[in-house]
């Protein structure tokens, strides 16, 4: 069967569909785009008829794909991970503006950032490559440490950062909030925990509960998380966290204000 048969056949929005075929045949969308006529083998056909009736029936193209773009970086994706959102790319250009700020006020260029409810590793992962290829040897030395409850989102975080490049630069830790960490403090704090609240996280039938679900009012890993940093923010540092509806919220250490 061609290319532009199925295309004709498909359901689905034309992209998506141009996106299955282009995962399938291990080629750009722009082949899938230029060769109409290309016939595919019995094996690709039922490949992209097997792809094809997950998402109708509603799976994450993400999820089908494996795969998420991310501050111009390709993440691996499971259903144990929540799907990145663009939103969170706030996070890290709030956080490489703080940096900024703080080598300019002669800081020794020192940092040690720690990333809760890591999920994919996307924060983790983009901050250690976006420090080293924007800042370099401006920062002698920057620590990051993931933090997430699920071993199962380690694994693909430490995958996601092993395969972008950043597998020495980011320690995984299992745990609850900041009793991950032990006695550590930290100088930047980033953290995207579950908000929704518990009615709305289970509309969502396909991501993690553990990703989704923060509690009858959504609250109750910030409102945590709130209670709990100022005793883990070093003197200058800075906590930046998403809430509801993909706010981005930024908390100074009381000393810098
Ligand atoms: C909303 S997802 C965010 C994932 C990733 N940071 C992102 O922005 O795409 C929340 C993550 O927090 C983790 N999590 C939930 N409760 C936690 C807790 N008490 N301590 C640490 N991580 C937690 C979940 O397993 C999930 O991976």
């Amino acid at each position: 069967m061609g290319i532009n048969e199925l295309i004709l056949q498909s359901k689905l929005p034309l992209l998506e569909t141009q996106l299955i075929m282009s995962f399938i045949l291990k080629r750009e969308v722009v082949f899938v785009v230029a060769h109409p006529d290309y016939s595919l083998s019995q094996g690709e056909v039922t490949s992209f008829e097997q792809m094809y009736t997950q998402r109708l029936a509603g799976r994450p193209l993400e999820y089908i794909l494996g795969r998420k773009e991310f501050y111009g970086r390709d993440f691996a994706v499971n259903e144990d991970v929540l799907i990145p959102r663009p939103e969170s790319e706030e996070i890290v250009d709030r956080v490489l503006s703080h940096i900024q700020d703080r080598i300019t006020e002669n800081n020794r260029g020192e940092f040690k950032i720690v990333d809760l409810g890591t999920g994919s590793g996307i924060l983790a992962v983009t901050i250690a490559l976006e420090l080293k290829e924007r800042f370099g040897s401006a920062l002698s030395s920057v620590a990051i440490t993931a933090v997430d409850v699920s071993g199962r989102a380690l694994t693909v975080a430490r995958r996601n950062a092993h395969k972008l490049g950043a597998g020495d630069n980011v320690r995984f830790v299992q745990g609850d909030l900041f009793s991950a960490v032990g006695d550590e403090s930290f100088d930047i704090i980033v953290a995207n925990l579950p908000y929704l609240p518990t009615t709305e996280s289970r509309d969502n039938r396909f991501e993690p509960q553990s990703a989704l679900d923060g509690g009858v009012d959504g609250n109750d890993l910030n409102n945590r998380l709130q209670h709990e940093y100022e005793r883990y923010l070093n003197p200058g540092g800075v906590l930046v966290f998403e809430g509801y509806g993909g706010e981005i919220k930024v908390t100074r250490a009381v000393d810098a204000q």
